[in-house]
């Protein structure tokens, strides 16, 4: 039996997780796997609701699941960063969700938006998840002398930092801290490398920007070399600018690339596109040991959420990255093909590829081919 909670959240989150929702029902029913699933209502309208953010309580629930299923977390009723820091990265941050591994694979039948027919488009990002700019270490300070005591807590470390500053002549500074461990960027790079292995690629490329960011990422350099040595696999170094501009040109040269937290960020959206858009990009926040989360690239889009206009596709492959992280391989194939085959006979295009089929109908379109092809 396995235990998975559902926070729907915000915007399209609901939507585009119903879709995904149905799609495991019958995956789960027809390869015999059971799955027990408890919703939990968090977001904007709870927080809105009773002032509450995420519970100590609810924490330790969702420690009891075999994984987390997410929509997507953001509303414009609410100041950038509450629910987004608040839910989302606390959780990657609690449950040492170390790895984002974000598929950018672009199915026949779907338009990239790189013009060219045939495109070979199949790299993997594994995204660094608990560290870089987005330890959350910060502050504001006003013109004079002031000080601040920043923590980073980790499962694995803890970091104190005492950072005095006397600003003259300026009213307002704000400064943010990058945070780069040996720990932990080794444990995302092993990652990294056992998956090129699986994947069969000789290559692992590590994007960073060394020539400016020098002390974290000069640290993610030096365990870089050592991570390639270690599993006897090759490594390069790109920077994540031109790692940008060769995604445009050249896309097909990218098999495994890991990246700090940030680029990755950046860089898979800039995936997504190559694939055909947000709604087709999945991903998942991975602790091996651990809770596992797994949520769609995408936000809540709040311009076309409650329309029926979202793309489920994400939300559907992230469910299958669920299946597969779990050791349910086959039933996760089972449900990418289903996707490849209806995006391949290209009847149900979703508004973002410029067809009409909304979202419950393309979640239609998945879930009986997956029944056709399962009987
Ligand atoms: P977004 O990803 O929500 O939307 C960007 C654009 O892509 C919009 O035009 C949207 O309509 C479109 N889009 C996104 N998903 C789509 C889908 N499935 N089908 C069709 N079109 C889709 O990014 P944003 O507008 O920058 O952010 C909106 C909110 O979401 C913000 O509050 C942001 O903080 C939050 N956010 C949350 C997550 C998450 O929960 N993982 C990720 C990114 C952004
Ligand atoms: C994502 C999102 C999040 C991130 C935000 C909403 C915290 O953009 O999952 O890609 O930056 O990781
Ligand atoms: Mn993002």
């Amino acid at each position: 039996m396995l235990r998975v909670a559902v926070i729907p959240g915000d915007g399209i989150g609901p939507e585009v997780t119903k879709e995904a929702l149905r799609v495991l029902d019958v995956a789960s029913r027809e390869d015999s796997i059971s799955i027990e699933f408890e919703e939990l209502p968090l977001g904007a309208a709870h927080h809105l609701k009773t002032g509450e953010v995420i519970s100590d309580e609810t924490i330790e629930r969702l420690g009891e699941k075999d994984a987390v299923l997410l929509g997507a977390l953001g509303d414009p009723r609410v100041k950038p960063g509450v629910l987004e820091k608040g839910i989302l990265l606390r959780l990657r941050f609690h449950f040492d969700q170390y790895v984002n591994l974000r598929p950018v694979l672009l199915y026949d039948g779907i338009p990239s938006a790189l013009s060219g027919d045939g495109r070979r488009i199949a790299m993997r990002f594994v995204r660094e998840n608990t560290e870089d700019f987005y330890v959350g270490l910060g502050a504001r300070v006003g013109k004079g002398i002031s000080k601040s005591e920043l923590v980073l807590k980790r499962k694995a470390y803890e970091a104190k930092f005492d950072i005095g500053v006397d600003l003259k002549d300026v009213e307002d500074l704000a400064y943010q801290i990058g945070v780069v461990t040996s720990y932990g960027a080794r444990r995302v790079l092993d990652y990294a490398f056992e998956l090129a292995k699986a994947k069969h690629s000789d290559i692992v490329t590590s994007v960073d920007k060394a020539n400016v960011l020098t002390e974290i990422y000069g640290l993610w350099r030096e365990e870089v070399v050592k991570a390639s040595e270690r599993h006897g696999i090759m490594s390069e170094f790109q920077y994540v600018d031109a790692v940008a501009l060769h995604m445009v040109r050249n896309p097909e040269r990218f098999k495994v690339l890991v990246t700090p937290n940030l680029f990755g960020d950046i860089l898979t959206d800039l995936g997504a596109a190559l694939q055909g858009g947000l709604g087709f990009a999945p991903s998942g926040n991975i602790n091996p040991e651990g809770v596992s989360m797994f949520e769609p690239v995408h936000g809540s889009a709040p311009d076309i959420a409650g329309l029926g206009l979202a793309n489920p596709v994400g939300a559907i492959l992230s469910a299958a990255l669920m299946l597969d992280t779990l050791g349910h391989s086959d039933s996760a194939a089972r449900i990418e093909k289903a996707v490849q085959d209806v995006l391949r006979a290209g009847k149900h295009k979703t508004p973002d590829i410029g067809g009409t089929t909304s979202t419950s109908n393309m979640g239609d379109a998945i879930v009986e081919n997956l029944k056709k092809t399962s009987c």
